[in-house]
């Protein structure tokens, strides 16, 4: 499989290249640009770079109300027109770096280099921002992409469990979303943590040309790309319920646990169907387990059906949510808003505490 490749999209395409060691490559492709980076990685980098900005990767740093902050260190640092910065870090600098690059002399160049597991798998690619603001999460945002993504996996030598894993999640869920095919080849890397940078470049190879096809033929999230939020309603609920007791990969990996069930539950699948999520739930469980984490606490279902009721996503007459449907493929459904539909989802819950021996609170 070649080690780079070409995303498309309406404004221009870029490229993505993935292997181990390329931080220097980067930066000495850009020796005039500005480096945008998480300060727990500022060590990593030389310490002679002639620009830095050098940024916390927290929640509240990731606010609209810090971004004339960051805006004001371009400023500080001379950044013109021309000038390209380059960004290195998890989501966060990410979405920091997208929006203040996209709106900066409303607009300058840049690059990314994702150093955390769901960077690497699934948020690099696509262009998208989001920014907190007023304490609510991911409330504004727009699209501006980079001009080239570079991945390099030695970065994941100093990921935890919980991210490692987390990203892991991520990867085969754009596989599943995409097709059995895809899956299966995904599943066949027998993807667990911990996991060596070379095993990483084949998965993250893999889990990117598989999104690379959702962004191409669904740019704006109207249709395809929807789908990946596999496992999300579900998830988000529970890292709501737990605040946020359990990293966000992990609450997706028990919310599609959670949705397979509610398909199998609901008679929405055929025989094929059921082995598929069948498969899937078994991926699931195993990759989740080798993380060898617990919640902080057990998890509390009635705050958790709470919580998946207020989702803002649901219509007034459904519950929406992304599970298998006829022979396995993925699709946005609705249930009814009614007693039975969130008994489904309550027992789609348990039965995902359980797979995963997570600890269950009425
Ligand atoms: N824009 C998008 O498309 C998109 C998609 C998904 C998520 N997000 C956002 O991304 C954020 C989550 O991002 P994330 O999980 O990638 O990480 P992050 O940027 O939130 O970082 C998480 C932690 O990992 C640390 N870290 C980063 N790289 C490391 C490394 N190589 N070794 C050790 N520690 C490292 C960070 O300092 C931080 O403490 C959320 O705010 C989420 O909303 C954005
Ligand atoms: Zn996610």
């Amino acid at each position: 499989m070649p080690s780079s490749f070409e995303v498309r999209t309406s404004t221009g395409s870029y490229n993505v290249q993935v292997g181990r060691g390329l931080v220097g490559e980067l930066l000495a492709r850009q020796p005039d640009a500005i480096v945008m980076v998480d300060e727990r990685l500022r060590d990593r980098l030389p310490a002679n770079l002639p620009r830095v900005i050098s940024l916390p990767a927290n929640e509240e740093q990731k606010s609209l109300e810090k971004m004339a902050g960051v805006i004001l260190a371009l400023r500080g640092l001379k950044a013109g027109r021309d000038t390209h910065v380059v960004v290195i870090g998890g989501g966060i600098l990410q979405d920091i770096g997208t929006f203040v690059c996209s709106v900066y002399m409303r607009g300058i160049a840049w690059s990314y280099m994702p150093t955390t597991m769901l960077g690497m798998a699934d948020s690099c690619i696509g262009g998208k921002s989001s920014i907190n603001v007023g304490g609510l999460k991911n409330l504004v945002g727009n699209i501006y992409p980079p001009r080239e993504v570079v991945v390099d996996t030695d970065f994941i030598s100093t990921l935890d469990a919980g991210q490692t894993v987390g990203g892991l999640v991520e990867a085969v869920k754009i596989c599943f979303a995409r097709g059995y095919d895809a899956f299966c080849t995904f599943d066949a890397e027998q993807a667990r943590y911990p996991l060596s940078a070379e095993h990483a470049e084949r998965l993250m190879l893999q889990s990117l040309t598989v999104k690379r096809w959702f962004i191409e033929v669904d740019e704006f999230d109207k249709k395809e790309r929807l789908l990946l939020n596999y496992g999300h309603t579900f998830g988000h609920a529970v890292e709501a319920a737990t605040n946020f007791g359990i990293a966000h990969g992990l609450a997706v990996g028990m919310g599609v646990i959670a949705a397979n069930a509610a398909a199998r539950d609901a008679g929405w699948l055929s025989p094929k169907g059921l082995e598929i999520a069948d498969h899937m739930r078994r991926h699931m469980i195993g990759l989740v387990r080798s993380a060898n984490l617990q919640p902080d606490a057990a998890i509390p279902l009635a705050k958790v059906l709470d919580k998946f009721e207020s989702d803002k996503k649901h219509r007034k007459d459904g519950y929406r949510i992304v599970a298998p449907q006829g022979d396995g493929a993925l699709a946005l459904v609705s249930l009814p808003r009614n007693r039975e539909s969130l008994d489904r989802i309550a027992a789609g819950i348990a039965e995902a505490c359980q797979a995963l021996d997570w600890p269950l609170a009425a």
